[in-house]
Order: structure tokens, then sequence, then C-alpha cells
């Protein structure tokens, strides 16, 4: 199968940006972690990091014709504020699950509402980079036997 990994704004500062928030792990060793790990149940992972809402959005759009069969997606700051991703990822589709590094429920009551929500599979929040590895399983075990 073909899962697709998109993390939003920010996220490439990951290992740097507030780790006391979003811990010392870099985008690049997650991704390198979820490649690994699909790779060894034979699937292919591709990841993408934007700060650009529309690259996000027009990533969203070619995984329908691209033949992706799942999405693992941090939207960052645009969980909270974009009607576009949400719709990309309806009219697309692909089944779909949202990560979170913090808590978000946690924190400032604007990350509390989410606009991805109610169109995922399932959410994870709070569980830092180890989050991403618990979708990628979730997502594997719910597309095989593939
Ligand atoms: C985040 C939480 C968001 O509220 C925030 O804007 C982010 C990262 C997280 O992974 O905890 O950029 O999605």
């Amino acid at each position: 199968a073909s899962i697709l990994v998109l993390h939003g704004p920010n996220l490439n500062l990951l290992g740097e940006r507030e780790p006391a928030v979003y811990g010392a792990t870099t985008l690049s060793d997650i991704n390198t972690r979820l490649e690994q790990l699909a790779r060894s149940s034979g699937h292919h992972l591709l990841a993408m990091q934007s700060n650009a809402e529309y690259e996000l959005i027009e990533r969203v759009q070619q995984a329908r014709p691209e033949g992706v069969d799942f999405i693992i997606i941090n939207p960052a700051a645009f969980t909270h504020t974009s009607v576009a991703l949400r719709d990309a990822l309806a009219a697309v589709d692909i089944p779909f699950i949202e990560v979170h590094l913090s808590n978000v429920h946690a924190r400032e009551a604007f990350r509390h509402h989410s606009y991805f929500s109610d169109l995922a599979r399932g959410v994870i929040c709070g569980l830092g980079a180890q989050g991403y590895e618990f979708a990628l399983q979730a997502a594997l075990s719910s597309l095989e036997p593939a």
C-alpha cells in the first residue's frame, strides 16, 4: 500500500522549536523511522512538509490520482484554521489519521478545536513523535492484507 505523511507549518523546526512542548526529535528522524517501518512491512511511505496551505492542499489533491491508500497528517496550526485543507481531505475521500505531538487539549483554548477530527479515522495527540508510529501501525493494520 501507499501511505502519505503530511506535516504542516513550522514542523520543519522540530527539535529546535519549543522542545519542552514538541520534543527533541527532528522531522527527518520521524520521517526516516516511518519510512523504515513501512518498508519493513512491504509498504511504501512518502512524507512531505510545507509551511504553505496551498501546497498541502495540492498534495492532498494529487494523492487521489496517485493511488495513495492512507494519509497521516499533522496539520499543525492549520488544524485550527483551515477549512480549505479540510475540504481537500473530504474531496479525495482517502482515510486519514490526525496526529499532534502535543496534547492540544491541555493547551490554549484556540487549540481545542480541530477542523479535521470529525472526518478523521482517528486522532492521536500528546504522545510526541511516537504518535506518528502508532498512527502508521493503525493505518497498516487497517490496510492489511494489502
Ligand atoms: C501541533 C499543535 C498545534 O496546535 C500547533 O499549532 C502545531 C503543532 C502539534 O503537533 O502538537 O504547530 O499540531
